[in-house]
């Protein structure tokens, strides 16, 4: 056994290794609402936290333990191989779509399949290394869902956690995997299994009770050895604190100005931020607002929609389809709707800081949020935490996880266009007191839970 108390295992470090043009390597913090929810966990919790530095070993080279920032950080090296069939394959062109309502149709390979089970072998093998007697491991997301069994298996007197950060898919769907049984036995190693939505939860169950014929209970899985295994929903959110400070910090402030005036003052600013992925519900979403524009209730010269997408699985065969789809769709409007000095879009294919985030957040009278299906979605969140004026307004698809809480916002279904074309007006149109009211109560709302009540909720319950 190792040092540690609390180990958290998931696929990406918070930060990617990056090699800079002289040869040297530095450290950049990695994309994702699951890097943004654990990394404020994780300094107060004091744990070491296992996971891939996002390039490949060969590029990566010798990777040790290190620290950085106040985080123990703990590297595992995936070969180009592993790339290709774990993270790329099986990961993001079998799994993410076939979890996310096969939004795109999912693959179904068994030589991603077994690198999939070689990778999460590794993490398991390296968990069980460094976690002290008794201690706690906590497994993240769909790339590792068959560690908890492989660590019980090792370590038996640990205490497993697992979290899903995406949703649980339908039964129906669920059952297309090949390997669906081997999936749920791995999660059934955790004592707690935690997703964003109780649907998640009953999902699982229900799937456990007909594939795996265990006996269960309410939200409890009786196991033939006598073990019970909880389901339970935990919706993850924010360090709410640390966004208000950063919103409310001179430096943002007048970073909202310089992008306010470089963008002429206007009237109206629409803000998207994704990473770029089909999920996301990007291009329904342009469409809405160019047709807004085509029919004069935005004008170009006074208003503007600023998509930022940050690049996300560049090799994966559907991202770049749709990255052609987003690019083509972007310059048609633009050349249609756009005049000089005034895009229609103001697009960027970047990833940002997130004191740059801020400040847009800080200038969005509109943010548009329409994803076909998200578990929890914490770019909603980040804008409503950034709001300090209790202004601004949100336009939410009813298929984020997020929705649940914030009632308040202008709920959209993203394959209705012409219902998103009325709720972007109808937040556009709003009075001031409308604005308020609504705000303030999802500001209120997200105070109440924030990442540590949740994650001290999970490992409560753990
Ligand atoms: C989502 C997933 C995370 C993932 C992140 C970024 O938030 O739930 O597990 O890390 O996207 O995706 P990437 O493939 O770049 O890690």
């Amino acid at each position: 056994p190792g040092h540690a108390n609390l180990v958290i295992v998931a696929n990406r470090l918070p930060v990617d290794q990056v090699r800079e043009p002289d040869g040297s390597t530095s450290w950049r913090r990695s994309p994702g609402g699951l890097v943004s929810a654990l990394e404020p966990v994780m300094r107060i919790h004091d744990g070491a936290w296992i996971g891939w530095p996002g390039v490949t070993s060969e590029q990566a080279g010798d990777l040790q333990p290190f620290q950085l920032d106040g985080l123990s950080l703990v590297p595992i090296g995936l070969s180009a191989d592993e790339v290709e069939g774990f993270y790329e394959g099986f990961s993001n062109a079998t799994l993410w779509p076939l979890y996310h309502d096969v939004v795109a149709k999912p693959e179904f390979h068994r030589e991603w399949w077994e690198s999939y089970v070689a990778v999460n072998r590794r993490f398991a093998e390296r968990a069980a290394e460094l976690a002290a007697p008794g201690a706690t491991v906590w497994v993240h997301d769909y790339q590792l869902q068959l560690v908890p069994a492989m660590v019980r298996e090792l370590r038996p007197d640990l205490k497993i956690g697992f979290f899903l950060h995406i949703p649980f898919p339908p039964t129906e769907l669920f059952g297309q995997l090949p390997w669906r049984r081997q999936i749920l036995e791995g999660l059934l190693g955790a004592d707690l299994v935690g997703f964003q939505l109780s649907g998640g939860a009953h999902n699982f169950v229900r799937l456990v009770k007909q594939r795996v014929g265990h006996h269960t209970e309410g939200n409890d899985v009786h196991l033939p050895d006598g073990r019970v295994v909880r389901a339970q929903a935990f919706p993850i959110s924010i360090d709410v604190a640390a966004f208000e400070e950063l919103a409310g910090s001179e430096s943002v402030e007048q970073r909202a100005t310089e992008i306010r005036a470089a963008l002429g003052n206007p009237r109206k600013v629409l803000l998207g931020i994704d990473r770029l992925d089909y999920t996301k519900g990007i291009y329904p979403r342009l469409r809405a607002y160019s047709e807004l524009v085509a029919d004069g209730h935005f004008d170009v010269h006074d208003s503007v929609f600023i998509q930022v997408a940050t690049p996300s699985r560049e090799r994966v065969e559907q991202y770049r389809l749709l990255r052609d789809d987003v690019d083509r769709l972007v310059g048609r409007i633009n050349g249609d709707l756009g005049e000089i000095g005034y895009p229609a879009i103001s697009y960027l294919h970047s990833s940002y800081p997130q004191h740059e985030m801020a400040a847009l957040y800080r200038v969005a009278d509109i943010m548009v949020v329409t994803p076909y299906r998200d578990g929890m979605n914490l770019v909603a969140k980040e804008y409503v935490a950034c709001r300090l004026d209790d202004d601004g307004a949100l336009v939410l698809s009813e298929f984020t996880g997020a929705a649940a809480e914030f009632r308040q916002a202008w709920q959209v279904n993203p394959y209705d266009i012409d219902g998103m074309k009325a709720a972007i007006l109808a937040a556009a149109n709003a009075t001031e007191d409308e604005l308020t009211r609504r705000m303030t109560a999802m500001r209120r709302n997200l105070r109440g839970n924030d990442v540590n009540h949740w994650a001290a909720s999970f490992l409560a319950a753990l």
